[in-house]
């Protein structure tokens, strides 16, 4: 019974995270942790029901089970493994202890934690040491097993390895036990494929766990359990497994997420008939939906997110009674939405972004109401971007209509959205507005009384107007993103931003701004991303900025921004997160700034994260860039954090280039064009061993070429153009690999790749570049290790990858930060 309440606060809790996240991110973080939450809950309810009787009657622990237990405590040990305290400490807050520490015979073991004893008999029958502080290895002879009675068993979120055999005996040898949760730990085999697991078993939790191999393809015959979790296990591979028909399976949940499944869904799943929860997502599968999913009449959770599915959306799917919440993004879906949907009461989200998706899909007009999604009033979640769909949708009807709603995803979904701005309802919780392209003209008012909103992209729209003052106060003290770029923007940015304490993105670029910047953006204390980018914004350089500590990305191009940058002695540590400046196309004079120069301690030595690339985020989304770059314009639409750009092309900077820019040794992008730099080249530039675009060109840059600039094996773009260089070009190393453009423009430069020959017959230089040319005076061999930077290769295909399958700049506005399905390198990605 304990059980069976047990599954349904599980999925009621799986149901109110959804409902408040609904972002793939806190969905994996919270998917394990919800296990405890649901067992916290459990634990409670069986303490609550077994504690009935009164105390005096209930049997002590018996010496043999005490003994047991401080055996087992005393095979393992207590840590602070910081993974899993991170999760741990996440769910648990402060209440979180290493769980053995009463662990003594002083106390009936009984009371001691997580120990939970049958009232009637005094046998221990559950032990729940999850997130307990246990490290060690957990052997196939482990006191353990001299539990018999034991009904339930966590080990979860501890930096424990199971033994093979200790894995194998707990799922045959206690013929009581019911639930099994082992989330998080290392277990790191194959599934076994024995017929004779214990049958009381219920619930099986081995999400992360390092399980490997094909998933058996008699898995449904023998596991006769209610809830099986085998999610997070990128090594699981093979085919869904097919149900057999002839018995009754009991399965109410499934959640095989986060693997490497691959095939079909197999038809034979429709013999599933008590599963309410059935997750899927982000596996390998392929093929169209199944039509007998109409079978499941009990499925409350249908999550299919990123996998490679397609074909159209079956309309009996959308007649399943208790269908709740429906996650298909990232497949391959084509065709209509089945009208079906419109009469679907029971739905409270809808995921179908990033598809194929077409047709007209309605608010007012064309179609009766009966038709449209103002009938489903308890939405809480739609998503509909990056599809094709047809129709104009008046925003204000919508968010009146569905006052429960909370986020409405509809970037490049192919709709107009529309707003007259009359007063109408909105729901005070709601939170996501995502309405990147979507021809909307004016900035909606309904969003003054979003109070909880926490991202905004009306980005790439036609808006008009000024940015209304009430900005500064709509989404309470909780925005995160706001994105108002590519629009038509006038007039200044009112100076209001004085409650965003959390705000990470302040993103207006390409619009037409005039005036300062707003110097209440001060407050804003956790802003990672700046980009004032295209407007005619008219300011001295806002080093005041330079105290924001998380500040990662400063754009300020093409503006008129003037005027010497200077320093504020006031901040000592300037801009300590600063990977990407761009001041290109202003009107900035002066020395180039040394003193900020000297603190960008993010562009030195920068450690690469080689398991998992890292981008900049704001939230949970990816910030995009187009920055001129090699020499083209380049649509980033994630930008590596290791890639650090300076770009301060096109002003009137009139220094020299000072020696210390060597020192900014993580730097990818440097970008001097169209100054009046003077001087010589450093030597020093040869430190910037990472660098792949330097760009000198259109200054008056004297004295000859340092040597030291060949040995930079990553640039692969190089242009001293147009300066008044003289001497022989180095030779060799990666400046066999530049033309006679890198060089033109420089009356006095000599030897190729240009044409004039140098007149002074060549010296040895000290420098040493006669040990790269080969005897035979072919090409130096270096030239083999020479190229592009590994960096910018994946920066690049992963940027042109996302533009030829057609994904938005913000990607959806919707992305998993732990990006480890790029890692993966599975055609799919991650969202929600
Ligand atoms: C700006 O938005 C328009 C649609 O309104 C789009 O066509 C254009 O590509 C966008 N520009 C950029 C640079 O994204
Ligand atoms: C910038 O503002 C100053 C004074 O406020 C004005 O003199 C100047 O013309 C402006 N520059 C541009 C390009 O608008
Ligand atoms: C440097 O910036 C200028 C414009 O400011 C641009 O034209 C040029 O292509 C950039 N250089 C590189 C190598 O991208
Ligand atoms: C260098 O800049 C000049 C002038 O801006 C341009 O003509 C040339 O193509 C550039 N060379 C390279 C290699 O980018």
């Amino acid at each position: 019974m304990v059980l069976r309440v047990c599954i349904y606060i599980y999925i009621l809790v799986k149901d109110v995270m959804f409902v408040a996240s609904k972002q793939v991110l806190l969905k994996r973080m919270s998917n394990s942790n919800l296990r405890l939450i649901t067992f916290v809950s459990c634990f409670f309810m069986s303490f609550a029901s077994s504690s009935s009787p009164p105390a005096n009657t209930t049997h002590k622990c018996s010496a043999q089970q005490t003994v047991s237990l401080l055996l087992f405590k005393r095979s393992l040990f207590s840590t602070n493994d910081l993974s899993q305290q991170r999760k741990c400490q996440d769910l648990l807050g402060s209440d979180y202890y290493p769980v053995m520490n009463n662990w003594n015979t002083s106390i009936d073991c009984c009371n001691w934690n997580g120990v939970t004893c049958d009232d009637s008999t005094g046998d221990v029958i559950r032990l729940d040491l999850g997130c307990g502080m246990l490290r060690g290895t957990v052997h196939s002879n482990t006191s353990l097993f001299h539990l018999s009675r034991l009904q339930g068993l966590d080990l979860g979120f501890n930096d424990i390895k199971l033994e093979p055999r200790a894995f194998t005996n707990m799922l045959q040898n206690y013929s009581n036990l019911e639930d099994l949760w082992l989330t998080n730990i290392n277990i790191g085999l194959a599934l076994p494929t024995y017929t004779n697991f214990s049958s009381s078993l219920k619930q099986l939790d081995l999400s992360s766990t390092g399980l490997h191999g094909k998933l058996p393809v008699n898995l449904f015959d023998f596991l006769n359990v209610e809830e099986l979790i085998l999610s997070m296990n990128n090594n699981l591979t093979g085919p869904l497994p097919k149900v057999n028909t002839s018995t009754s399976n009991p399965l109410v949940s499934l959640d095989l997420s986060s693997t490497s499944l691959s095939g079909k869904i197999p038809e034979s799943i429709g013999y599933l008939n008590s599963l309410m929860y059935l997750d899927l997502s982000d596996c390998g599968l392929t093929g169209s939906l199944p039509k007998s999913l109409v079978n499941l009449r009990n499925l409350s959770f249908l999550y299919l997110s990123s996998n490679m599915l397609s074909g159209t959306l079956p309309s009996s799917l959308f007649t399943l009674p208790s269908l709740k919440y429906i996650r298909l993004r990232n497949n391959m879906f084509i065709g209509n939405i089945p009208v079906e949907l419109f009469s679907l009461q029971s739905i409270k989200g809808l995921s179908l972004g990033n598809n194929q998706l077409s047709g007209q899909t309605d608010v007012l007009g064309h179609r009766p109401i009966s038709q449209t999604f103002r009938q489903l009033t308890n939405l809480t979640y739609i998503d509909l971007s990056s599809n094709h769909f047809r129709g104009d949708w008046d925003l204000d009807i919508l968010l009146s209509s569905l006052t429960n709603l909370e986020e409405l995803h509809l970037s490049l979904s192919g709709l107009s959205v529309s707003s007259n701005n009359a007063k109408h309802y909105v729901n005070p919780k709601f939170k996501l507005l995502s309405l990147s392209s979507c021809k909307l003209n004016v900035f909606p008012e309904s969003l003054q009384a979003m109070k909880n909103l926490k991202t905004l992209d009306l980005s790439n729209n036609d808006i008009h107007g000024h940015i209304p003052e009430w900005i500064g106060e709509m989404g309470g003290n909780s925005l995160l993103i706001l994105d108002l770029s590519n629009n038509s923007i006038s007039g200044t940015i009112p100076n209001v931003f004085n409650n965003y304490a959390k705000l990470e993105g302040f993103i207006v670029n390409e619009n037409q701004l005039e005036g300062e910047v707003p110097s209440s953006l001060s407050n804003c204390q956790k802003l990672r991303i700046i980009d004032l980018g295209k407007n005619h914004l008219n300011d001295t350089f806002p080093g005041w900025l330079g105290s924001l500590p998380d500040l990662q990305a400063l754009v300020l191009d093409s503006n008129s921004f003037h005027g010497r940058i200077a320093t504020f002695f006031t901040i000592e540590f300037p801009f300590p997160s600063l990977r990407v400046l761009v001041l290109s196309h202003n009107e900035f004079e002066g020395e180039l700034p040394l003193e900020y120069l000297q603190s960008f301690n993010a562009m030195k030595n920068v450690v690469k994260n080689n398991t998992k690339p890292e981008y900049l985020l704001v939230g949970r989304v990816y910030y995009s860039i187009v920055i001129a770059m090699k020499g083209v314009e380049q649509d980033f639409p994630y930008l590596l954090v290791e890639y650090t750009i300076i770009d301060l092309s096109n002003n009137n900077f009139e220094s020299e280039i000072p020696d210390i820019i060597g020192n900014l040794n993580s730097l990818k992008v440097l970008n001097l064009s169209h100054n009046s730099l003077t001087g010589q080249i450093p030597r020093a530039l040869g430190k910037l061993s990472e660098i792949e675009s330097l760009d000198l060109s259109w200054n008056q840059l004297t004295g000859e070429i340092p040597q030291s600039l060949a040995d930079l094996t990553f640039l692969s773009s190089l242009n001293l153009s147009q300066n008044l260089l003289m001497g022989r070009i180095p030779q060799g190393n990666q400046f066999s690999t530049f033309q006679g453009d890198s060089f033109g423009g420089n009356p006095k430069l000599c030897g190729p790749p240009l044409p004039s020959k140098c007149e002074v017959p060549r010296q040895p230089q000290v420098e040493g570049d006669g040990d790269d040319v080969d005897q035979d005076g072919g090409l130096p061999w270096k030239v083999v290790m020479l190229g592009y930077g590994c960096g910018t290769l994946v920066g690049l295909v992963l940027g042109y990858l996302m533009l030829s399958t057609g994904r938005p700049r913000w990607f959806n506005a919707i992305a998993d930060a732990t990006s480890h399905m790029i890692l993966r390198c599975k055609p799919r990605e991650d969202s929600e």
